[in-house]
């Protein structure tokens, strides 16, 4: 069984953003997001490894046109590796996605986004936050940050692909931290700030607004440990007015966007991402989802749906539902899962006539067993509250 394991940052503990609260501001953020704007879109949801995947990002897009997507993080050599096939790695380009690149030589970089952008991706931004140990033994992420002339050389190699008359221009952008280790100041984050806009070639920068270490905390700790420093960013956006900053980091709720967009061009949410915000109702979003996954099994061949992960493509849904109700939801939605698997072989022979009613009577049942887990979960919270009172 692969990965079934729900990220404990997306876990439904009860401190959610509460939907109607969001609907309520929602008008607030959009009147401000048209006012304020010099980003396209100012609300970015985080790239986030095994989450942001391209189902993921397709759920995003259904629960609004709002957001700015990024992708989670792809080695450039993965890029390469992939020239030939990269539809299958990370699916269809979009131009409300950002790709996430990580890698630390610039001809690799170099070559991976001159085949993102042959492959029609237009936004690549390179991960200079991420502190996990392999990241940082393969040289790339967060330690990038101990240099900055190497990031600007990278830049650079990247930005050569807009001279090829052939390839429509791409933008890049970059995802850091406040600082790293003892290079922690704000002289050297500005140092930071300027070696790598002085190419020309970035102009817009996604500030993580905590400073990570590299030995000692894990990734997870890395993301609460170390205070959040806002002032920090509003101080480089003040003393960068031609450079674009999107804050990140501890922004859970819509008052706290709105606010931020008042001092910084953009506010980007990973672990609360959207919770709440969706002004649709959840089963419409769910009902979306599947007729979605119904036309992503259609395209797939008969070697790739024997290898299917239902866990895999229905993680995004995991999260529709927060608070207790969510918990609930998650755990049936989990079973379900796996007695599905159990009762139904994944690993049957496919020909190509059957392959189409393979397909729609797994849509079928997807449909019917998260309709089942909905119900599940809607007594099981309603059991529990009773239970309560
Ligand atoms: C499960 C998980 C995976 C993440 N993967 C990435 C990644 O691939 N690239 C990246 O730049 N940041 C990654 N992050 C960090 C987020 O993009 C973001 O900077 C961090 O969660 C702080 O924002 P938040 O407080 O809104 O969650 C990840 C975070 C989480 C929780």
């Amino acid at each position: 069984m692969q990965n079934t394991k729900i990220d404990d940052d997306h876990s439904g503990n009860n401190d959610y953003i509460k939907k109607e609260d969001i609907c309520n501001k929602l008008s607030i953020f959009e009147n401000n997001q048209k006012m304020s704007c010099r980003l396209s879109k100012s609300l970015g949801v985080a790239p986030m490894l095994d989450v942001t995947t391209q189902h993921f990002l397709q759920l995003c897009r259904i629960i609004s046109p709002n957001f700015l997507l990024y992708t989670e993080m792809i080695h450039c050599n993965a890029i390469i590796h992939h020239a030939n096939d990269l539809s299958q790695l990370l699916g269809p380009p979009f131009p409300d996605t950002v790709i996430q690149l990580g890698g630390s030589d610039p001809e690799a970089m170099s070559q991976a986004a001159v085949i993102l952008a042959r492959n029609g991706w237009r936004d690549i931004n390179i991960n200079i936050g991420c502190p996990s140990s392999k990241v940082q033994h393969n040289n790339f992420g967060a330690i990038l940050m101990k240099s900055p002339d190497l990031v600007a050389r990278i830049v650079t190699a990247m930005a050569e692909v807009n001279q090829h008359d052939d390839i429509s221009p791409i933008t890049i952008s970059v995802k850091c931290r406040v600082g790293v280790d003892d290079i922690d100041s704000y002289e050297q984050l500005y140092h930071f700030i300027s070696t790598v806009s002085k190419t020309n070639f970035v102009n817009h920068f996604i500030i993580h607004a905590r400073k990570c270490w590299l030995k000692g905390l894990s990734p997870a700790q890395n993301r609460t440990i170390p205070k959040l420093d806002y002032e920090r960013v509003y101080r480089l956006a003040n003393d960068f007015p031609n450079l674009l900053f999107t804050i990140n980091g501890g922004i859970d709720n819509i008052d706290k966007v709105v606010e931020q967009l008042e001092k910084v061009d953009g506010v980007m949410i990973g672990r609360k991402d959207f919770y709440g915000i969706p002004p649709k109702p959840d089963l419409e979003i769910i009902n979306e989802y599947i007729d979605y996954l119904s036309a992503h099994l259609a395209s797939l061949t008969a070697s790739k749906l024997s290898t299917l992960s239902l866990s895999i493509l229905l993680k995004p849904i995991f999260m529709i539902f927060s608070g207790s109700k969510g918990k609930c939801f998650r755990r049936h939605l989990q079973l379900n899962i796996i007695k599905y698997r159990k009762s139904n072989s994944f690993e049957s022979n496919f020909d190509n006539d059957n392959i189409n009613n393979y397909t729609l009577k797994l849509v079928d049942d997807i449909r019917s067993f998260v309709k089942q887990s909905i119900s599940d979960a809607e007594l099981e919270h309603e059991n529990k509250k009773n239970q309560s009172q």
